[in-house]
């Protein structure tokens, strides 16, 4: 299978504003991927988002959701498609319950560029 060239890639990160989740996006960033922050601290996804543009030049959005709420799956899918973004590949790192559950219907909400794959992390 061929390396992953990450620079064509753009990533959504459920989870960035602390944790596995932030450096899953610092090592996606190092290797050139564009970024979608997904959490409920806009603050600290701002910042996160400042810190990967100035350090790898790589383009981050930031969209604050709580992925507990009901429907967040199918919002966040909408939001993404306002925005113009197109995911290509998606890390979920929130652990329990409705905030667990909800990234696993959010590959089905996005839409999907034809021959991507998903990459999901999630338990
Ligand atoms: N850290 C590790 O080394 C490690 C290793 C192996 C496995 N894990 C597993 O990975 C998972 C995450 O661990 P962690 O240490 O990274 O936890 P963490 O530091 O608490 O991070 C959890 C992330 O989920 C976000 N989040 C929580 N509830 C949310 C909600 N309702 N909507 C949107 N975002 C939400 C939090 O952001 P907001 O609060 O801003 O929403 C935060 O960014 C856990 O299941 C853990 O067992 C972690």
């Amino acid at each position: 299978m061929a390396p992953i060239d990450y620079r064509t890639q753009t990533a959504l990160i459920t989870g960035p504003s602390s944790g596995i989740g932030a450096e899953c996006a610092r090592q996606l960033a190092q290797r050139g991927a564009a970024l979608v922050l997904v959490a409920r601290r806009e603050s600290k996804l701002k910042d996160l988002a400042g810190e990967l543009h100035s350090r790898f030049g790589v383009s981050v959005t930031v969209i604050p959701a709580d992925l507990g709420a009901p429907d967040a799956s199918t919002q966040l899918a909408h939001e993404v498609a306002r925005l113009g973004l197109t995911v290509t590949t998606l890390i979920t790192t929130p652990a329990s319950g409705p905030t667990a559950r909800s990234p696993m219907r959010i590959p089905n909400a996005l839409p999907r560029r034809y021959g991507s794959t998903w990459r999901q992390s999630s338990r």
